[in-house]
């Protein structure tokens, strides 16, 4: 049998994804009409022979309650819980933590999904490659250009055999441009042995200085060691950094390099790109979630049951409307998130923006950002020489005043705008 595991984090994470996660945990902020996470467990629920769904991370117990009873009653055949770290344990440390509730029934596999990428999850094929390979790891890869590479873990594979030769967790210089997309297939006989022994290692030989990171994407980078309530050192164990490169210097350890869409979700910016890339896949897939194309509906477009739309509003391509949301007349809207219970006055413009749950746009008000280019892993943008947000986003509960212009910004919860602003953090 095979089961999976969604690596969630917790709240200390998702730094990069504020303000919107000041409000919600990142895994269930919602694109394309569904939480983060749905779009990963819904992955996982087209393949039947998992029965067994683990979300790992160290939120509150009661953060990911209520979805999971949501996924239970649409998924009555698929146990879904959530194991909670006493604290941030790292990638592999949490799944040697609960390796005791990920082998029982004695699967031979298992897949590892991180929460925060969004892709088209091609997991049948890479159990296909797996079972072919008679692989013990089967990592998913995919290739970007050149200079964003070592923002993620990078691999060095032989093309003809798809064998991984070497891995390195984002390199100080470059080694290759087919990285690391988040989503593995591990034999259970030979990871749980090969985090045994690095923590092993790690024992033995304790790491003095924490490895040093590139902030080309204005990475926080975590995890420190924590002590824990003794004031032991319990160290955290990372795929990425303890185990991956081991694999592939003592392991059956393959690649499959996927050419279909992948991005990371990390910036609450890149929440716009994700909505895109998921309402695209939804609109191909010819899903009756999508409002119906029309004038004014250019698709794919997904407008809540419960939102009010205008039909004079024009919407699209790209736009995700959620509950309760209401859409005056004349307001033209693409390439942008409306959360809920926001409010969007007449003949309003909304283009490469998000706007925070209760949010309100006055009448002729324009809330814009500026589009990236689709290859790009990056949502910043270089304006007058200075790096600002190519999304704009406002916060829950913020007022845009009618007429005004608010242009590559980022706007905390609860702010009044009224004069026209540009490339700023709005505190
Ligand atoms: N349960 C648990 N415990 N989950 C964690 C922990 C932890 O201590 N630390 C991180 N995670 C989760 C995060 O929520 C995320 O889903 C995933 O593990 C990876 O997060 P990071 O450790 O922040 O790594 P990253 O996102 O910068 O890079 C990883 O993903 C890239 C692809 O998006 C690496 O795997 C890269 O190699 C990879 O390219
Ligand atoms: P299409 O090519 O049919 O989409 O028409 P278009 O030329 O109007 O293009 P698009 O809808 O992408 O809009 C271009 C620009 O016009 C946008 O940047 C908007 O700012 C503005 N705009 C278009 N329609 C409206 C509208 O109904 N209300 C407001 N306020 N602005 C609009």
């Amino acid at each position: 049998t095979t089961k999976a595991v969604i690596l969630v984090g917790g709240p200390s994470r998702g730094t990069r994804f504020r303000p919107l996660s000041l409000d919600v945990p990142k895994p269930l902020f919602e694109v394309a009409g569904h939480p983060i996470i749905e779009h990963c467990f819904a992955a996982i629920t087209r393949l039947p022979e998992i029965r067994e769904v683990f979300i790992v991370g160290y939120y509150d117990e009661s953060v990911f309650r209520d979805f999971i009873k949501d996924c239970s009653r649409s998924h009555p055949n698929i146990s879904l819980r959530y194991l909670r770290e006493y604290q941030a344990l790292g990638t592999a440390g949490g799944l040697y933590h609960f390796r005791d509730a990920i082998l029982k029934g004695r699967p031979d596999r298992f897949f590892v999904l991180n929460a925060d990428v969004c892709c088209s999850f091609p997991l049948e094929q890479m159990l296909r490659l797996f079972e072919e390979k008679d692989a013990e790891a089967v990592i998913l890869g995919t290739r970007v250009p050149n200079d964003s590479a070592t923002n993620f873990g990078c691999i060095v594979s032989d093309a003809h055999s798809k064998r991984v030769l070497h891995y390195v967790e984002k390199p100080e210089s470059h080694i290759s441009n087919l990285i690391n997309c988040g989503v593995y297939l591990f034999a259970t006989e030979a990871i749980f042995p090969s985090i045994k022994s690095a923590m092993k290692r790690r024992a033995d030989r304790p790491r003095l200085v924490s490895y040093p990171s590139s902030d080309a994407l204005d990475r926080t980078y975590l995890p420190q060691d924590a002590d824990d309530e003794d004031g032991e050192k319990t160290e955290v164990i990372r795929l990425e950094q303890d185990i991956l490169s081991d694999l592939a210097d003592s392991r059956q350890f393959y690649v499959l390099e996927t050419k279909d869409f992948w991005r990371q979700i990390k910036t609450a910016g890149s929440a716009v790109p994700a909505n895109a890339l998921y309402l695209l896949k939804a609109f191909q897939q010819q899903s009756d979630e999508l409002a119906k194309p029309s004038a004014t509906i250019l698709p794919p477009v997904f407008i809540h049951p419960t939102a009010h739309v205008d039909p004079s509003a024009k919407l699209g391509p790209n736009v995700s409307i959620g509950p309760r949301a209401t859409i005056g007349a004349g307001v033209r809207i693409k390439e942008a998130i409306v959360l809920e219970g926001a409010e969007i006055r007449h003949d309003a413009c909304i283009l490469y923006a998000i706007i925070g749950w209760s949010s309100r746009v006055g009448a002729w008000a324009r809330v814009e950002g500026t589009p990236t280019p689709v290859r790009e892993h990056s949502t910043s943008v270089v304006k007058n020489g200075v790096k600002v947000q190519s999304i704009t986003i406002l916060g829950k509960e913020c007022v845009v005043g009618d007429e005004v212009r608010v242009q590559n910004c980022v706007c905390l919860p609860y702010k009044e705008l009224k004069r026209d602003v540009a490339n700023e953090v709005i505190m």
